[in-house]
């Protein structure tokens, strides 16, 4: 016995839209408590010198939240940091949940980058399985020679 399936399809184009990117807000103008702690614990915060000398190692540390920890549960944690230079991915770095174990601690990730350039403008990027990325506010460096 043959059988034989005929089907058609109307194939569709859905475009990918561009993943929606939070950025951060003062939570010092916020009124809600919840909306708070929602938005400074997915807030990546740039923590570097002023200054930089070029071809020297250069340390950039990026801790999520500044008042608030993220949780780290199996279903809701923060999955990636990534730093740029402008629109230009530095580096970034990966998690499994369960890395901060139990203690209510703040994702924290230190890069070492060696800038070239004059001037960096740090911008960097959290990613939350469950509220997606969050962009911190841009921070300029001055490199000197
Ligand atoms: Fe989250």
């Amino acid at each position: 016995m043959k059988i034989i399936v005929q089907s058609s399809f109307k194939i569709k184009f859905i475009g990918e839209n561009m993943p929606k990117i939070n950025k951060y807000i003062d939570i010092d103008t916020v009124e809600r408590e919840a909306k708070k702690d929602l938005i400074d614990r997915h807030s990546p915060f740039i923590h570097c010198a002023e200054t930089a000398k070029a071809g020297e190692p250069f340390e950039v540390t990026v801790k999520m939240g500044n008042e608030y920890t993220h949780p780290d549960d199996f279903d809701h944690y923060i999955e990636s940091v990534s730093l740029f230079n402008g629109e230009t991915l530095l580096a970034k770095a990966s998690y499994v949940p369960g890395t901060l174990g139990n203690v209510k601690a703040h994702n924290t990730t230190t890069f070492t980058i060696i800038p070239t350039s004059k001037k960096l403008k740090l911008v960097a990027h959290g990613y939350c399985t469950k509220h997606g990325i969050w962009e911190s506010t841009p921070v300029t460096v001055n490199v000197e020679a």
